[in-house]
């Protein structure tokens, strides 16, 4: 291997050659190095997104057929570390296949709010939930030797002007809950390379922030990897050098900066080196390829839509249909397998529910709309989701709503049927006002290639459904904390502080319409015999009733101490277990000192308080089955009373309680005029001569976007985007780019002038 050395080869580079090492060479690529072939990183998470043309093209083109398992949010369901392994694993033999290096994937940032546009990309609103279902994943990519990127670093919860947006966070949840998924994944699965964000986190971009990564990346998390920027997140490539991050992509002309600043000596070479050490370890990490095998992966992304797919109603055992019965289907039963995006996968071959029904010789009827005939029918089943362009990157929902239409079919059908099943295909979190109407709820998510089949399986009972949420689903938008939402360009207040998801429900004794943790079974579970010995808790489980299943036992620990801001409960581990009828198992988990942490902001570390626990067993966070206190011999923390302690709801908490929390004011917004580099478009397009910047601009972004759906999703980055984010893939350095500045600020000749003239210090390097 010729990266034996890394130092010693470091010594024998040339400071352009180390700088090119620091950059992407185009939109998926690195530099080819020493006589090796250039590193090839691709989307990720839930398939292989390989663009056709090697891959060198910007966007969202044609990708290389792949197996397209379930996104995130639905495999999250599955509760199951084991599978998620698997899967990783899968994808990786499939990134061989297809030459591939590295897999931009997992994602595993929180659902503050159900409104994010890119919540189907992620696991859970559960740090320690998504944590462990990350670790599996990483595990299984890079056992295969393919290099796993976690994403995206960090506190990027909405899609709404992500570029420019400022997640201002208080430590303690910061720690608690957006860092823990990373802080778990890197200490169970040390993955290889870690994406920094787009957006700023308490007042600097968090490509940029060497508090997140140096300080805590590095220094407290111990990461080994190689810091990455997502696509576009670098404004200033020194800065970012200089704050820890090692490369930049995709493909631009930053390595004059960096160039320039070594030879000007504002950047040491000290620190040029260090990231060119981490960036060459993935050069020697990264797998090898064979010959071609051209893998699918159908069955096991079937087995991953079975084991998630979650049963939310079964009224009068609605379930599971029985192969004797007339079937009535309405709405499209082709559901969506996917979100869209950088994520979107080109599927190898998606299954189809009709055939499903076809092949096993089962009566139905379709209906185009709703007429008497369907009281003749056994069972109805009526397809519903949410369509394509409400999941998209770089765009959030603005409510919870489904189509006014299908709501109200459904509504109209439960009057002529008592026998209605709602097959509910979404990414994420969505209003369900005919719940009461209807005897059955499946909930898909987006199940992958495999949906179809997999929901037939479920349906029909050749697989008892066994996926539990990995979110809450609240009955409306109103009830979630994050009431003020994508509202500001700027700057984001995480005002609810810890209390995210089920942690904010149960402290403000909001009902939840489906829990976190909730789903149900074909067949009965009964817990018993809880015991605490030492630091081991044990229990028995037993199928109590007809089939064979699987249960999700989850553990939550609760404080009893009031002195200490804390959620009611908190997930600390689970266990999925399957069980024939009538058979009996011990569930074991062992008692750690994390169940019992919280962030101390006074010691800047995670810290035990003392006193007595409930340890609490159930099947939901909202369902409690055994519970037992547990005395934990360390001094109780006290905290001076806030508005935290009794909260009530997250709208008493004012400007002045959070800058309290946050130990510091919260900065001005930023001057609008003159503009700068990082001045949104929405700013931009208050001038004259902004609107028509944008006006092009959109016409340009038209010209480029292959598909509708790619020019939405560019429409909506761009326009609350950044100016020097044209700069992607234009080939232009940021010195050209303040060109645009200058005209934009009115200097027209000279900011015409620098943005056409080439800029000098390429010359001096070979293109
Ligand atoms: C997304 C990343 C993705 C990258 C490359 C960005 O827009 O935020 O998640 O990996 O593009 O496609």
């Amino acid at each position: 291997m010729i990266l034996n050395d890394i130092k010693e080869i470091i010594k024998n580079l040339s400071l352009e050659e180390k700088a090119k090492l620091l950059v992407g060479a185009d939109f998926w690529h690195t530099y080819p190095f020493l006589g090796k072939k250039e590193l090839c990183l691709t989307d990720g998470p839930h398939g292989v997104r390989m663009q056709n043309n090697g891959g060198k093209e910007a966007g969202l083109k044609d990708s290389i057929p792949a197996t397209c398992f379930p996104t995130a949010s639905c495999l999250a369901c599955s509760f199951d570390e084991k599978l998620l392994f698997n899967v990783g694993k899968a994808i990786a033999s499939e990134c061989i296949d297809q030459e591939v290096d590295m897999l931009l994937g997992p994602g595993v940032n929180i659902k503050r709010s159900p409104l994010c546009g890119r919540n189907f990309e992620y696991y859970s609103e559960d740090p320690y939930l998504a944590g462990s279902l990350a670790s599996g994943f990483i595990q299984g990519v890079q056992s295969e030797n393919v290099l796993a990127c976690i994403k995206h670093f960090a506190c990027n919860n909405q899609e709404y002007a992500r570029m420019v947006n400022d997640s201002i966070i208080d430590e303690r949840a910061l720690f608690e809950i957006y860092l823990k998924p990373f802080e778990i994944a890197i200490a169970l699965a040390n993955p290889k390379a870690i994406m920094c964000s787009y957006n700023k986190v308490n007042g600097t971009l968090a490509s940029e922030n060497p508090v997140l990564l140096k300080e805590i990346l590095r220094g407290q998390f111990k990461f080994e990897g190689t810091v990455i920027s997502d696509w576009g997140a670098v404004s200033n490539r020194v800065n970012a050098l200089k704050a820890g991050l090692d490369l930049e992509m995709p493909g631009s002309l930053s390595y004059l900066d960096i160039i320039e600043a070594v030879q000007n000596k504002s950047l040491s070479e000290e620190i040029l080196n260090q990231a060119v050490e981490s960036v060459l370890h993935l050069y020697q990490a990264r797998p090898s390829f064979q010959d071609k095998k051209n893998l699918s992966f159908h069955q096991l992304a079937k087995e991953a839509a079975l084991e998630s797919i979650v049963l939310l109603k079964n009224e009068g055992q609605v379930l599971p249909l029985h192969k004797e019965e007339k079937i009535g289907i309405i709405g499209n039963p082709n559901i969506r397998i996917q979100g869209a995006g950088s994520s979107k996968v080109n599927p190898k071959h998606v299954d189809s529910f009709l055939d499903c029904l076809r092949k096993e010789k089962i009566q139905f009827e379709y209906f185009d709309t709703i007429t008497d005939e369907v009281k003749q029918m056994d069972k109805v089943i009526f397809f519903v989701g949410l369509s394509s362009s409400k999941e998209i990157e770089g765009k959030d929902r603005k409510d919870l709503k489904l189509d006014e239409e299908d709501i109200e079919l459904v509504c109209e059908l439960s009057k002529l049927h008592s026998k209605v099943i709602v097959v509910l295909t979404t990414g994420s979190v969505v209003e369900l006002p005919f719940i009461d109407a209807v005897s059955g709820l499946v909930l898909t998510y987006l199940a992958g290639e495999a949906s179809a089949s997999a929901l037939f399986d479920i349906l029909y009972n050749k697989t008892n459904p066994s996926g539990h949420l990995a979110e809450t689903w609240i009955e409306r938008l109103e009830d979630s904390p994050v009431y003020d939402f994508g509202k500001s360009v700027y700057q984001t207040y995480y005002r609810e502080s810890i209390f995210v998801g089920y942690r904010y429900y149960d402290k403000v004794g909001i009902k939840p319409l489906f829990p976190f943790g909730y789903g149900l079974s074909y067949t009965q579970f009964e817990l018993s015999d809880f015991q605490i010995k030492e630091d081991v808790l044990s229990a028995r489980i037993k199928n109590t009733g007809l089939y064979k299943g699987k249960e999700v036992v989850q553990l939550y620990v609760r404080d009893l101490n009031e002195q200490l801001v804390r959620p009611i409960r908190e997930l600390k581990a689970f266990q999925k277990i399957e069980l024939a009828p009538n058979e009996e198992a011990e569930i074991i988990f062992k008692i750690q000192n994390s169940f019992f942490e919280y962030y101390d902001v006074s010691k800047k570390r995670f810290m035990m308080s003392g006193g007595t626990y409930v340890l609490e067993l159930g099947t939901s966070s909202r369902n409690i089955l055994l519970s037992k206190e547990y005395k934990v011999d360390q001094p109780m923390k006290v905290q001076p009373i806030t508005v935290y302690h009794n909260l009530k709801s997250v709208k008493e908490i004012t400007k002045q309680d959070f800058e309290k929390l946050c130990g510091k004011a919260i900065e001005p917004l930023p001057k609008k005029y003159p503009f700068t580099l990082n001045s949104p478009m929405i700013d931009v397009k208050t001038k004259w001569i902004g609107k028509v910047f944008v006006y092009f601009g959109l016409k340009a972004l038209k010209k480029r976007s292959k598909t509708k759906e790619e020019f939405e999703m560019n429409q909506y980055t761009f326009l609350t985007g950044p100016i020097r984010m044209i700069g992607m893939g234009l080939q232009k350095t940021n010195y050209q780019l303040e060109g645009i500045v200058d005209i934009l600020n009115g200097k027209i000749l000279r900011g015409m002038i620098r943005f056409l003239k080439k800029d000098k210090r390429m010359k001096k390097v070979k293109q």
